[in-house]
């Protein structure tokens, strides 16, 4: 018997691995974060599985029902929005089970970061404008923040932000960010990333608080950083025409120019 965590994607049910898919298929048991976890992802699940919408349960009870089915010998899909790397409560739950000696796997998903970001047609990270994404967040009533990782700390930076969890914080977002990205800085929110009523709202760090309403709560991503319009950046080396390299060898004198790197296709 095994526990199976899964990353259940930003919401779009396609956006699932097949690994994902196929371990829903197989389990005759599937727990799944109900808040965000599409309701079609379920269809996978194999006919008269029990699933459980563990949104309401807690910790406790989400361990009975684990400890239930592995008494039962009976494997379960835990599935999680996005990717499980990144605010899925993973960590505690799998903290219990090796406390409890029961097995578990964990199935990557795509987080909805790379899906907001595919939503904008965006690249987060271009050379010479940013090369880091920050993934945070703002304290919440359930989750206070590290003294340190602050959203000026990160700002200094000049990174990519893609701030999680805090839509409902924005003014404090706009606050706290303008002293370093500056009021034309280019800010997007994209609600429900990947959903059928996704929508993007593209501003600046002065204006964005007016360019959005009370419709676009909960699940929505706040990126931030000059990468989100520039159009004057350089071209990474990877393709540049005469640039040494193990794949595409210059000359017979190349560090690079082994007999392995020439058979490459
Ligand atoms: C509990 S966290 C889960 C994050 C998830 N594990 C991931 O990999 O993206 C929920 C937050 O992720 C963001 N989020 C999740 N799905 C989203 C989506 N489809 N579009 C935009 N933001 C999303 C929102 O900021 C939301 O408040």
């Amino acid at each position: 018997m095994t526990v199976h965590f899964i990353g259940a994607g930003p919401g779009a049910p396609d956006l699932l691995t097949l690994r994902g898919r196929d371990l829903i298929a197989a389990c005759p048991v599937c727990l799944y974060a109900g808040s965000l976890v599409p309701e079609q992802i379920l269809e996978h699940c194999p006919p008269g599985a029990r699933v459980i919408n563990t949104a309401p349960l807690s910790l406790d009870e989400i361990l009975h029902e684990i400890q239930t089915a592995h008494a039962q010998g009976l494997d379960v899909a835990r599935l999680h929005s996005g990717d499980l790397s990144v605010w899925s409560a993973m960590g505690e739950q799998l903290r219990r089970l090796r406390e409890l000696d029961i097995p578990y796997s964990i199935t990557p998903g795509v987080p909805s970061f790379a899906a907001a970001a595919a939503t904008l047609g965006q690249e987060l990270t271009l050379p010479g404008v940013a090369q880091s994404v920050v993934l945070t967040r703002t304290p919440g009533r359930a989750s206070a923040m590290p003294s340190e990782e602050t959203l000026a700390n990160f700002a200094r930076t000049g990174a990519t932000l893609a701030i999680h969890l805090s839509i409902h914080n924005l003014a404090q977002v706009v606050e706290s960010l303008t002293p370093y990205y500056g009021e034309q800085c280019p800010v997007a929110i994209v609600w429900r990333a990947s959903w059928p009523d996704e929508r993007v709202v593209r501003g600046r760090l002065g204006s964005i608080e007016g360019l959005i309403d009370d419709t676009m709560q909960r699940t929505a991503l706040i990126l931030v950083g000059p990468v989100l319009e520039s159009e004057d950046f350089d071209e990474s080396s990877l393709y540049a025409e005469g640039y040494d390299r193990r794949f595409r060898p210059q000359s017979a004198d190349s560090p690079f120019a082994t007999p392995t790197d020439k058979s490459e296709p």
